[in-house]
Formats: C-alpha cells, sequence, structure tokens
C-alpha cells in the first residue's frame, strides 16, 4: 500500500518515526478510540496519528510564537467503495476538533449533484452554500473525479473553481477531501494541477484481505448483539477467502459485509419466527444455514 504525505513547500514525503500506539499519544477520547477500534487500516491510522500530531503541535508552536510549517491539510481518499473513507472522514473531523483544528468537526458529505447546478451560475452558488454548510468542519466530496468528466462546458469546473477560491479565502477551520477510486482519482488529480498542489495529503484505501473482512463481520455481528456458531464462522472464513480470490473492485468491501450480515439477520429470523419460547440464545445465534447465498446479498 502506498501511503505518501507531501506537503506543498517542500514536497518531500514525511519521515516521521512510528507512533506505536495512538491512544499513548492522544487524548483518551471516543473519537481517537473508535479509529483505533476500526479493523486493520494499521498504514491509515498510523498516517492519521502523525497529520494529528504535527497539527496538534505547530499549534503549540505558534502559541510560543515559533514558526509553524504550513498545515493544509485538504486530502485526497483513494479506494474502492466500502474500503472505510466515509467513516474514516467522520472520525477525523471529531479528532480535528478536539485538538482544536476545526470548530465543529462534523462531515458534509456531497457528490457531483450536490454541487452542479443547471444553468450558468447556480453552480457557485449551489458550491458556496455547501461549502459555507461546511465551515468548521470536513467537506467529504465523494467520487470527486466526475467533476471533471464531463468536458470543457460542464459545469463541474465551475464547481471546482468556486471551491479554490473559498480555499484560498477562507484558509481556516475547514478540511475539503475529495475521495474515489484511486485510478480515477489519480487521473483527476494529473488533469488538475492547481488542484493537486492544493491537496498536499494522499491516503490509499486498500481492499481488506478475507481476515480483516471475517473480523469486520464479527464486530458488526457484535455491536447488533448476535453471534455466529462455530459452523458458521468456519463456513463464513471460507466463503471470503473464496470471494477474495475471485472479486470485482465494486464488490463493496465493508459494506458487503454489512450487507451479509445484515440478510443473515433476517434469515434468522424468518427462521426462529413461528416457534415459542424463543430463550436469550436463540435470538442471538446465527446459524450456518442462515448464511445467506451469494447471489442473495446485494453488492
Ligand atoms: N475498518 C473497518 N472496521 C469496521 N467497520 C468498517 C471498517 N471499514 C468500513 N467499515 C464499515 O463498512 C461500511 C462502509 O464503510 P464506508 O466508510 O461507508 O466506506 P466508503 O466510504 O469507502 O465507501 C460502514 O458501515 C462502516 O462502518
Ligand atoms: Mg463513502
Amino acid at each position: 500500500m502506498e501511503i505518501s504525505m507531501r506537503f506543498p513547500d517542500t514536497g518531500t514525503s514525511s519521515a516521521v518515526a512510528p507512533i506505536a500506539n495512538i491512544t499513548n499519544t492522544f487524548p483518551q477520547s471516543d473519537c481517537f478510540k473508535d479509529l483505533e477500534c476500526l479493523i486493520g487500516l494499521k498504514e491509515i491510522k498510523r498516517t492519521l496519528a502523525e497529520i494529528t500530531a504535527f497539527s496538534l503541535v505547530q499549534s503549540k508552536r505558534t502559541a510560543l510564537q515559533l514558526k509553524a510549517c504550513p498545515n493544509v491539510l485538504h486530502m485526497v481518499f483513494k479506494g474502492n467503495p466500502g474500503t472505510g473513507k466515509t467513516t474514516v472522514a467522520r472520525i477525523l473531523g471529531k479528532m480535528f476538533a478536539e485538538i482544536g483544528v476545526l470548530g465543529r468537526g462534523h462531515l458534509v458529505e456531497v457528490e457531483r449533484a450536490d454541487l452542479v447546478g443547471e444553468y450558468i451560475g447556480h453552480t457557485a452558488q449551489k458550491t458556496r452554500e455547501i461549502l459555507k454548510k461546511a465551515q468548521g468542519g470536513i467537506l467529504f466530496i465523494d467520487e470527486a473525479y466526475t467533476l471533471a468528466q464531463g468536458g470543457d462546458k460542464d459545469f463541474g469546473r465551475e464547481a471546482i473553481g468556486t471551491m479554490v477560491k473559498t480555499m484560498e479565502d477562507e484558509r481556516n477551520n475547514l478540511i475539503i477531501i475529495l475521495a474515489g477510486y484511486s485510478l480515477e482519482m489519480g487521473r483527476f488529480l494529473q488533469s488538475n494541477p492547481g488542484l493537486r498542489s492544493r491537496f498536499p495529503i494522499h491516503i490509499d484505501f486498500p481492499d481488506y484481505d478475507a481476515a480483516d473482512l471475517l473480523q469486520i463481520a464479527l464486530l458488526m455481528y457484535q455491536e447488533r448483539d448476535y453471534e455466529l456458531t462455530n459452523r458458521a464462522r468456519w463456513k463464513l472464513n471460507n466463503y471470503l477467502n473464496e470471494f477474495c480470490r475471485t472479486r470485482h473492485p465494486h464488490s463493496g468491501n465493508a459494506r458487503y459485509m454489512r450487507n451479509l450480515v445484515e440478510k443473515s439477520i433476517r434469515l434468522q429470523a424468518l427462521r426462529i419466527v413461528d416457534r415459542d419460547n424463543l430463550r436469550r440464545k436463540d435470538l442471538i445465534t446465527i446459524n450456518e444455514n442462515d448464511l445467506p447465498l451469494p447471489e442473495q446479498i446485494t453488492r
């Protein structure tokens, strides 16, 4: 996995010492714990620890009238659907609010249709409204590359222009994250050098492997007060190994797991709904027959 953190003035990658444990370094708050609780994403957790440590130290330096490095925190999240981009962005907003970099830390998640209007002037107006809503937090633009897909006359370009202007005018208290498929985001930034230099932090979200997907599914069951029998766990493990060998990039990753978990919960309900005297054990147990067939799961 490639993780790059580039800061505009130096153009160099960061070489920050490894941070062993995020919770030793940072406040013992819920959002930092939420980040740690996410399955896998080891590199991403470390990169975020670096970025938050950096921001925290820069604000402490400013308070003592020391020179602070440019603290440009706009980011690009590259990865397939369901790899945790939105989840991480939401937690990141709270982390930045906690360390005082953002006033509110809320997440405003939008896509092309929320920014682009239907006539001249409409796009700038829509985009400005969204930017205003995101002030103090994170503006997360999903599938951001679609803003450049319509050619020169497309209003998507007007949305980019408006966004860049706001970024210049209001430097503080807003972080913009552009998210989307790796390849498309790469091309999009390549063709927009102005944009590229304004988004110095790039984070790659790799597809989860079978072991991570299993852990994600188990966590989802646990959060919903369900548990798998040993046989069900074994069957799911085998299925996920096969799934990862043959999967398509659009296959959904963690979101696919959520669909699988929710479908199995409905199938279990169907199995037990007519029974009398249901005990706690019956209500929480998912057995191997409750696991849906692959074709029953929405991707
Ligand atoms: N590492 C993880 N650990 C636990 N759950 C995860 C993880 N990554 C994603 N999820 C869950 O999977 C679902 C999809 O994740 P999301 O952040 O929406 O993906 P993306 O924005 O990349 O499409 C969410 O319900 C989220 O909570
Ligand atoms: Mg998302």
